[in-house]
């Protein structure tokens, strides 16, 4: 088929790359010209596993081209929908700036027949809103809500086998053509039987929604949990093992810690939470803000930790903190916690040397005032506390042995309770996790 792919970010560049795999002929359009460039040259402008690869390889078949010129979607039997849904400034709703302006702009190229298939994540309501406006300006033309559930860092393979499909389809006799259409797009994965569920608009952007509000709530949850092992000297990461075992429950998404970051979840929930109040359903929400606030109480233990183990005090402490991004295998660091706490232990005095694997650059952007090194070992150079605040794999591998030689106190923090305790009090160290005793 012919495919177009309006917005190239993590979900529109990795969507694009996957529909020219599976055999389509596909355009990438993205108004950000750099971005396009480097797709062009076959450079991801993001880190993501495997991205890379499939990019130089789709490119190389011929069936991949990116432009910045939306007449080049002309001709596309389904247009893609990927631009972000940031959350608004000083609000918690979603900004549809750019799905409007996306929309607006492919009306100028749409026909009669064509498919626009969105794959952003917006608040309910927001489908039937646009297929007006494409019923009033392309009659003939047809939309539909394909929401996505990609993961950073697993982004390929999740969208090239992902666990469902989900088809929000009009409610006239349109849907039957869209659903064919769909099933064409994703042929290869509808017929190795990924469960695929047919909806209205509104059922069908509510999956995406509720689904990360499910995994957000779960989070907070074991964070809660974690909150009264710290009260009562019990341990979260067993007590997560051990609840996790029944199978209603699931050890998935139960480790405690610092708490979700992210492009996604937290904004998701506050978009959610504000749809719900325009819709007079905001009761329904209000346990989002406590898992908002859970969440976001784990940065601020965080810190608190930090000063209890620096001895009451953090003015002049030095500080290493091992991970920028909001998780491993990203160098994604929207509302990374991890950085949050650097910040705030650098505003309340410490001296702060920070490090990532892949992140640096994206950090350094946005906190110029933080100290950067390239390795944990210089991070940690003469450190009197060491914080492990992401879980990329060559920090688990540290041995803690040698890296004791570098710092000078052997204090550990784990904020993701992925460090092995024994072997790192074996070594010396003094370990300290969220919602765990001291080792
Ligand atoms: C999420 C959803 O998982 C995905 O389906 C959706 O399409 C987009 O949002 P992503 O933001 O890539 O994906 O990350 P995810 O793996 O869900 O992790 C989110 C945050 O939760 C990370 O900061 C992670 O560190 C944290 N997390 C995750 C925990 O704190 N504990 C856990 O048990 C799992």
């Amino acid at each position: 088929m012919r495919i177009s792919v309006i917005g190239c970010g993590y979900l529109g560049a990795v969507h694009a790359a996957s529909m020219a795999e599976l055999g389509h002929e596909v355009v990438g359009i993205d108004v950000d010209e750099p971005k396009i460039a480097s797709l062009r040259e076959a450079r991801a402008p993001f880190y993501e596993p495997g991205f890379e690869e499939l990019l130089q390889r789709t490119l190389a078949t011929g069936r991949l081209r990116f432009s910045t010129d939306m007449s080049d979607a002309s001709g596309a039997q389904v247009h893609f929908v990927c631009v972000g849904t940031p959350q608004k400034r000083g609000e918690n709703a979603a900004d549809l700036r750019y799905v409007e302006a996306a929309t607006e702009s492919l009306l100028q190229v749409l026909q009669a027949g064509e498919l626009v298939a969105g794959k952003s994540t917006v608040p309910v309501g927001t489908a039937a809103r646009l297929a007006e406006m494409v019923g009033e300006k392309v009659p003939g033309a047809i939309l539909a809500w394909n929401p996505e559930f990609l993961r950073e860092g697993f982004a390929v393979q999740d969208t090239l086998h992902p666990d469902r499909l989900v088809y929000g389809l009009p409610a006239s006799g349109a849907a039957e053509v869209a659903e064919r259409m769909l099933d064409e797009v994703y042929a290869p994965i509808v017929e190795r039987g990924t469960p695929k569920v047919t909806a209205d608009y509104a059922t069908a952007e509510m999956v995406k929604t509720a689904a990360n509000s499910f995994l957000a709530t779960k989070i907070s949850f074991i964070n809660a949990m974690a909150e009264l092992c710290e009260a009562t000297g019990a341990d979260v990461k067993l007590l997560a093992d051990a609840i996790g075992y029944d199978d209603r429950i699931g050890r998935k998404f139960l480790n405690a810690g610092l708490g979700f970051g992210g492009g996604c979840l937290p904004k998701d929930i506050r978009a959610f939470m504000a749809r719900a109040g325009e819709l007079g359903a905001d009761q329904a929400l209000t346990f989002l803000r406590e898992v908002d606030n859970i969440n976001m109480r784990r940065r601020i233990r965080m810190v608190e930790l930090t000063r209890e183990v620096c001895d009451g005090s953090l003015l002049g402490k030095r500080v290493a903190v091992l991970g920028a991004a909001f998780k491993p295998d990203s160098d994604d660091i929207r509302d990374s916690p991890a950085l949050n706490v650097a910040a705030q232990l650098q505003l309340q005095g410490a001296v702060v040397r920070v490090t990532d694997p892949a992140a640096i650059e994206n950090s350094r952007r946005q906190w110029p005032q933080l100290d950067y090194a390239d390795t944990a070992e210089e991070a940690a150079d003469r450190a009197d506390v060491v914080l492990v605040l992401t879980e990329w794999k060559q920090y688990l591998d540290l041995d803690p042995r040698a890296f004791g030689e570098v710092v000078a106190q052997k204090r550990v923090l784990d904020g993701r309770n992925a460090l092995s305790r024994t072997a790192w009090t074996e070594a010396g160290w003094t370990y300290r996790a969220l919602g765990r005793r001291a080792g």
